[in-house]
């Protein structure tokens, strides 16, 4: 009890060691820290330590959850319909600054990869190729004190180089308008895990009001494994007040019909109309992939449901996630090229879903120990319209309620830097002192 005592000081004496030992999560810090949560309150491990309930389709909104009290969230409810528990997440604040001052920056993160491939016309199957370009992917406003100087290309295309009056914070995905090789520029970043089998999944965005580009947010397996939320910034008509989105999932159906899923019906596409201006302000976007229904989502409203009982092409695999924002000339979809380089800015992803890697399921099984206790289970709070506590809630940064959920991040850059050699050998020998505990107690 002395040595975990000085254990629990070592540990909460600076703050920075506690966001360091959260953020960037090893096998031994899981371990420990489940430890000494252990000894401190042996009833419960951690919380959220069996997983993330969301409510899902028409309860969502509708749940008595107070959205102003953190704490209700961490109850298991006794009714489980309308419910959905998935074990892991992955969350990405993309307007994120740290304590230093840094921001968010996507080529430090490694959860999120920028996406380098190029297609011909006919790839793309538009009147021009695309060329995915990392340089259309960008962190904005950039860091003032950058530490590797900006190459060439950043010179010209880099954040610093962003002429638009499309100032707006986030993650920046760019359509250049002009050429280049017979491809226009366009932008992707995808997630690196590929394990997401069933799944909450939600994107903040605005969408750029330039027309000409097709800005996506969808899962992805394969392409007649695939669902897709995507707007085509040609069909919007403020005049009328008109702002469509097509809510697609891609089956061996569209593959047929060369990926054209609006000739597959009702089923597996939906072209419907939100209720705002998409171009105006963040909203949230939100797919929820489940084991036999798809349902869409824009700020926690269900957009439609694509059920496999009624013929829907719900896919049966893990995938990985993907914002993409493209253009091909293609008339009949994305239109364009724009006429002016077009951003999408996102806010931030948050996923919760369940894993098909044998590792992480293990994973759950020995960190969940009773679902019943306190606080086993959290619930994800709803985002509903006028109400901004979900939309800036995130379990990653209560500091206790991501236990062996993070398998890779955005470095805590603010923590590595201020522990120095110091801090870092006290953080070693923290690391050991836990593993002799641990030992100890065994
Ligand atoms: C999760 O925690 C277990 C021990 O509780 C550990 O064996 C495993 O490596 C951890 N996984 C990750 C991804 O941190
Ligand atoms: C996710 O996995 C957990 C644990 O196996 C299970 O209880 C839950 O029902 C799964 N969620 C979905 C939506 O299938
Ligand atoms: C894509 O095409 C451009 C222009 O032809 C070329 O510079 C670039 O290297 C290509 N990218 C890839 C990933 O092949
Ligand atoms: C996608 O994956 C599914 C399941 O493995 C498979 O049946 C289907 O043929 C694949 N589709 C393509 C286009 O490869
Ligand atoms: C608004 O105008 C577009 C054409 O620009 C048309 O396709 C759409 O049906 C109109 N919507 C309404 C509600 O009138
Ligand atoms: C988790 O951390 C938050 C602050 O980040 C705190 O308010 C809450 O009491 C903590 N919960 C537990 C069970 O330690």
């Amino acid at each position: 009890m002395v040595a975990s005592s000085w254990l629990s000081r070592l540990l909460s004496s600076s703050h920075s060691l506690q966001s360091f030992s959260v953020q960037i999560s090893t096998r031994s810090l899981s371990s420990l820290s489940l430890w000494t949560l252990f000894l401190f309150s042996p009833l419960a491990l951690a919380d959220c330590e069996c997983g993330y309930l969301s409510t899902v389709g028409d309860g969502v909104g509708n749940s008595q959850v107070d959205t102003s009290d953190p704490s209700i969230w961490r109850q298991t409810p006794s009714d489980s319909s309308n419910l959905a528990l998935f074990t892991d997440l992955l969350e990405t604040d993309f307007t994120r600054v740290y304590s230093s001052g840094n921001r968010y920056d996507v080529s430090k993160d490694t959860d999120w990869v920028p996406q380098a491939f190029n297609l011909t016309k006919e790839r793309a199957r538009g009147e021009w190729g695309e060329m995915f370009d990392v340089r259309n992917v960008f962190s904005y406003p950039p860091n003032k004190n950058r530490q590797s100087q900006p190459g060439e290309d950043e010179m010209k295309w880099g954040p610093k180089h962003w002429n638009s009056d499309d100032k707006a914070t986030g993650l920046k995905l760019v359509v250049r308008s002009d050429v280049v090789d017979g491809m226009v520029p366009v932008a992707e970043v995808a997630t690196r895990r590929l394990d997401f089998l069933y799944g909450s999944f939600r994107a903040s965005m605005k969408i750029s009001d330039i027309p000409g580009t097709c800005a996506a947010f969808f899962w992805y397996f394969n392409d007649t494994q695939e669902i897709d939320m995507e707007f085509l910034t040609r069909e919007f008509n403020r005049e009328n007040k008109t702002f469509p989105i097509n809510l697609v999932l891609q089956s061996r159906e569209s593959a047929l019909a060369g990926h054209d899923a609006s000739g597959t019906g009702e089923s597996n596409f939906i072209h419907t109309n939100l209720p705002f201006d998409p171009t105006l302000d963040f909203h949230e976007y939100r797919i929820d992939y489940l084991p036999t229904r798809v349902i869409f989502y824009a700020d926690g409203k269900p957009l439609a449901t694509m059920a496999a009982s009624r013929g829907a092409a719900v896919p049966t695999s893990q995938g990985h996630l993907i914002l993409s924002h493209w253009s091909n000339g293609n008339p009949l979809w994305s239109g364009g090229p724009p006429k002016e380089d077009s951003a999408l800015t996102v806010k931030y992803v948050k996923a919760y879903f369940n894993s098909s890697s044998e590792t992480r399921q293990d994973d759950w099984r020995a960190r969940c120990q009773d679902p019943k206790a306190k606080g086993a289970v959290c619930r994800i709070p709803d985002v509903v319209p006028g109400d901004k506590t979900a939309v800036d809630w995130y379990f990653k940064f209560q500091g206790n309620m991501t236990n062996n959920q993070t398998m890779s991040s955005e470095p805590e850059e603010d923590a590595a830097v201020r522990l120095g050699t110091a801090g870092r050998l006290a953080w070693i020998a923290s690391v050991l002192a836990g593993f002799v505990i641990w030992v100890n107690v065994l």
